[in-house]
């Protein structure tokens, strides 16, 4: 319609030493699905430390957070599992140990075998991985983008799950490996922040 504003697509941005700084999100969700309050900006907590979780509270200021990569990190590795009618992808960099694939499909993924389920089971077992670590190509066509709208979802004890393509600035140029979706650190203890990398189970990380 003539004279209306484009509308702003959401955007994350990682603060060096300090929150997420989250522009124009309309859905904030806790992990059982029910809408937390947004604001055209809004600053979540990264550093583990904030009282009113999943807020900022300034709190990053305090424990002298500094928000950064470990630079003893030893990264992961990408893996391609061929099967007959589709190949699994695994980037295990960015995996947050959400176990999803395990949990759901044991018979594909404790075995790494595609073939020991049907391809839709493996499509959508593979759809739940929070991180984008897993993903599927088809007939030579890789698939990560899942077309959902723009959402974050706080997830018990663990990180944001953001998904819906929500744009990733970092002084850093830092850039999710799957662009559609990826898992945010908010414990602090991730060494490969600002992404989850399951460090929030080995801190006993408790949103309490
Ligand atoms: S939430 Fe910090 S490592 Fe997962």
């Amino acid at each position: 319609m003539a004279g209306e504003r484009p509308k702003k697509k959401p955007q994350i941005k990682v603060v060096r030493k300090g929150p997420y700084v989250v522009n124009g999100l309309k859905h904030l969700k806790n992990w059982k699905g029910e809408d937390l309050p947004v604001q055209p900006v809004i600053s979540l907590c990264r550093c583990g430390a904030s009282k009113n979780k999943p807020y900022c509270d300034g709190s990053h200021v305090k424990i002298g957070f500094v928000g950064d990569k470990d630079p003893d990190r030893v990264p992961g590795e990408m893996h391609e599992y061929v099967g007959k009618g589709i190949t699994i992808v695994d980037n295990t960099d960015v995996c947050c140990r959400d176990r999803s694939c395990v949990v759901n499909l044991p018979k594909v993924f404790e075995n790494e075998d595609p073939d020991a389920a049907s391809v839709e089971e493996v499509i959508a077992t593979i759809k739940k991985c929070p991180s984008g670590a897993l993903s599927y190509k088809l007939g030579g066509e890789h698939c990560q983008d899942y077309g959902r709208k723009p959402e974050i979802t706080v997830s018990k004890n663990g990180p944001l799950k953001v998904v819906g393509s929500i744009e990733l600035k970092d002084d850093y140029g830092t850039q999710p490996w799957c662009k559609e979706h990826y898992t945010l650190c908010r414990c602090g203890a991730s060494k490969n922040k600002p992404f989850c990398d399951g460090s929030h189970l080995d801190i006993g990380f408790k949103d309490e």
